[in-house]
């Protein structure tokens, strides 16, 4: 009883840090605009010379309006000023400040083989305005009397063709930060990107701004036609940067586009814009407290009513003669159900959780070594940090593996919960984990060919088990060589599903585990649109390690040219040299038909299109080599998403191409309407310039 009733207090404490750590979670807004037709006047401000025409947003006018291309500049924001910080700006200690990602398919089109100006940028500005005088090296953000004033209360990230004496180069982009003198420029040629080459080209630009770190990262892509799919966003940004916008820009701002063009023009296309972005809570405190209040009154009520009914219960209990004293029993009454520890069992089997004892430390928890000494059993103790995320992970963690059964998953012997503090007891696995065998193990100890196979086909095993024959179909999530434990006859045991989840359950978020060290390299790209784990994600984890296992080399190492260790592995299969992947460490010590083999399976996993990958049924069977290898293709394919490309609703309609003259060369896709005969004669005299 007295377990239970710990029990109870735990679950309300943790019920209490959630209902007060929701007041503080943001909700999240998410737009997403374009194909852009007139409708979208009503959602932005649009600001003269700026239009919206022929499918995009022009910051700076095509030839449509009544306007001269030359010495223009335009801005085009969204309606609507979003809170980007809270609390006091001058105290950082206390300003919280909105996390927000954007992205943006755009199209600087130079004009006939001419030279480009000036630049866009994509703008935090606090009103909807136009500074007059904007046009030029100015880039519609400020002009020669308000440059570099603190007052602008503008950042940008700038997008620049036009080399001007205080610019690295004509084609670099650039952080800017009241002033079109860039506080940090980055040249795109670095990165094989034209921003307007002769001809015409798309690209997308991310922009990623994390308030808890006060970091933005601009990432950026080409893209081949207007309606490709968007390519999925590269590793590395273009320009990354700490960036405390709360000292910066004021308080409620408004996002959007600015353009100029000067003596050379160009066109400032913005064709697709998304933006998600954190919502900062409106300044009344009253709510705030009210909330507080709610989350403390509730669980309190909640305590007081089921200390009564407890203690009812308990009355009840002993009356009947101290029957079975479960009431939360659920767990406990399960088959074949783990025992509870006593904390202060465990806490002497790590000598009171001391570091020498340490084994790992994951995202949600340290793992200990411990031993119990009455029953000299050596344990594995996994403590689980007291952060509220703990009590979701615990549960998730404890249903889940309490009903997996499997030689091939590590085994729960019990659980343990005191104060609050949540602890799992595992097998001990005396080789630890994977990782370590194939990278910081003494180099004369190298796994030999026959366990590294023994390995891969325990893994495949294991993740056929989970994925078909369990009756809940669960996915790992988190599949990779350190959550691959090895036992005594280095068997490989898959552990660590504190990330598991049922199928059903959709609320896992990729997103989340994007950049965790040691995680990039075993996420399927199309996780990083849906954030959601299925079972050809894990089948995609898989592949990674599969590699890594025959290769000897981390999923994201670079080798050569290549990003990845797979693209390298897929580079050799094309060259019909494959075998070459294979760790030199064996000493050519392997069975060249079953090295192929998983190189040509890990490869089949890893292909980008999710519906393409082989089942666990079919790995199993191709690594006990009762199945043959499926065909792997020279090159690896495109990752294409969503996978059927979206209908094309953007098509020039005849009758508005009837007074215009279409000069764009090889025009594919995107055809921009450039010039009316008024804007020719324009054109002609900017160009005579040149
Ligand atoms: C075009 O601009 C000229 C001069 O700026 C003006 O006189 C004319 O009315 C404008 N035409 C239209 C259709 O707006
Ligand atoms: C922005 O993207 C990153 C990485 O994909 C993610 O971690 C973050 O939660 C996103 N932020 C918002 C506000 O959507
Ligand atoms: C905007 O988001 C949608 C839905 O996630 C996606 O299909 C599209 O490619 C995104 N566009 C850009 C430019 O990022
Ligand atoms: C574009 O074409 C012009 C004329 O052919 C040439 O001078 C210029 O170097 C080209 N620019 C690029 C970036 O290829
Ligand atoms: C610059 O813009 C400000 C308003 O933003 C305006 O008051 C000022 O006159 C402009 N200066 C020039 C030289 O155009
Ligand atoms: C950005 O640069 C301007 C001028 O170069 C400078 O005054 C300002 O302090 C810089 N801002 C930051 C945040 O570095
Ligand atoms: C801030 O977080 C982003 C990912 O959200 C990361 O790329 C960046 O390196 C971090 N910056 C710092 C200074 O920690
Ligand atoms: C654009 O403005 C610059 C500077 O004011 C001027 O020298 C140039 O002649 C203008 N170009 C055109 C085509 O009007």
């Amino acid at each position: 009883m007295r377990g239970q009733v710990v029990w109870l207090i735990g679950v309300i404490i943790f019920d209490l840090m959630v209902a007060m750590a929701d007041t503080q979670t943001l909700k999240i807004s998410d737009f997403q605009f374009g194909p852009f037709d007139s409708s979208y006047y009503n959602t932005f401000a649009v600001i003269q010379p700026a239009t919206i025409s022929n499918g995009a947003l022009q910051v700076t006018p095509d030839s449509i309006g009544n306007f001269s291309l030359s010495n223009r500049s335009g801005r085009i924001f969204l309606n609507k000023a979003f809170k980007l910080w809270d609390g006091d700006s001058k105290n950082i200690a206390t300003s919280t400040l909105a996390s927000f990602n954007t992205s943006f398919l755009i199209n600087v089109f130079r004009v006939s083989n001419s030279v480009p100006g000036e630049g866009v940028t994509f703008l935090i500005a606090p009103d909807p305005t136009l500074p007059p005088g904007s046009s030029g090296q100015y880039l519609g953000l400020t002009n020669k009397s308000t440059d570099g004033l603190s007052s602008n209360q503008l950042v940008a990230i700038e997008l620049d063709t036009f080399k001007q004496d205080f610019d690295p180069d004509d084609n670099h982009i650039g952080l800017n930060i009241n002033s079109v003198r860039s506080n940090k420029t980055v040249s795109l040629s670095e990165f094989d990107i034209q921003i307007a080459p002769n001809g015409t080209k798309f690209h997308v630009v991310w922009i990623q701004y994390d308030g808890k770190n006060k970091s933005m990262q601009v990432y950026m892509a080409d893209q081949e036609e207007q309606t490709s799919p968007t390519p999925s966003r590269p590793s590395k940004p273009v320009l990354s940067a700490d960036l405390d916008l709360s000292s910066l820009v004021k308080q409620k701002s408004y996002l959007g586009f600015s353009a100029s063009t000067g003596s050379n023009v160009q066109l400032n296309c913005v064709l697709r814009w998304n933006l998600t972005i954190e919502v900062l809570p409106d300044g009344n405190e009253g709510k705030h407290w009210l909330k507080i209040g709610l989350a403390i009154g509730v669980p309190l009520v909640v305590l007081l009513l089921l200390g009564i009914g407890g203690l009812t219960c308990y009355w009840y209990k002993r009356r009947r003669a101290r029957s079975d004293p479960n009431i939360l029993g659920a767990l406990k009454s399960l088959p074949g159900t783990p025992r509870e520890f006593r904390f202060r069992d465990l806490k002497k089997a790590t000598n009171n959780f001391d570091d020498k004892h340490k084994l790992g430390q994951g995202g949600f928890g340290v793992v200990y070594r411990g031993l119990l000494q009455k029953e000299s059993l050596e344990i594995a103790v996994k403590k689980f940090s007291r952060d509220i995320k703990g009590k979701d992970d615990f549960l998730a963690e404890l249903t889940i593996i309490n009903r997996l059964r499997h030689k091939h998953l590590v085994r729960l012997l019990g659980w343990c919960h005191k104060n609050g503090m949540l602890l799992l007891v595992y097998d001990f696995m005396p080789n630890g984990s994977l990782d370590t065998h194939l990278f910081s193990g003494p180099a004369n100890a190298t796994l030999n060919w026959n366990l590294r196979y023994q390995i891969i086909s325990g893994v495949a095993s294991a993740l056929h088990y989970l994925h078909n024959e369990y009756d809940q179909k669960v996915v790992h999530r988190d599949l990779k060589a350190s959550n691959i434990m090895l036992d005594s006859s280095f068997d490989a045991r898959l552990g660590d599903f504190g990330l598991a989840r049922a199928l059903e359950n959709e609320k896992t978020s990729y997103a989340e585990l994007e950049g965790v060290p040691g995680t990039m390299g075993y996420i399927a790209p199309e996780c990083f649109h849906t954030g959601k784990a299925t079972r050809e994600s894990d089948v995609y984890a898989f592949g990674a390690v599969l590699l890594e296992v025959v290769c000897g080399q981390r999923p994201w190492t670079k080798i050569a040219e290549f990003q990845q260790l797979v693209d390298w592995v897929w580079w050799l299969h094309r060259e019909r040299r494959i075998l070459e992947a294979v760790d030199e460490r064996l000493d050519n010590d392997y069975v060249d038909e079953e090295a192929e083999r998983l190189l040509l399976l890990g490869l089949a996993c890893s292909h980008p299109i999710a519906s393409e990958r082989p089942k666990t049924q079919a790995i199993f069977q191709i690594i006990s080599g009762s199945m043959a290898v499926p065909h792997v293709p020279p090159f690896k394919p495109a990752f294409v998403w969503p996978s059927m490309p979206p209908p094309t609703s953007f098509s020039i309609t005849a009758s508005s191409m009837a007074n215009t003259v279409d000069i764009t060369p090889n025009s594919s896709g995107w055809t921009p309407r450039y010039i009316s005969k008024d804007a020719q004669v324009e054109f002609s005299d900017s160009s005579s310039h040149m």
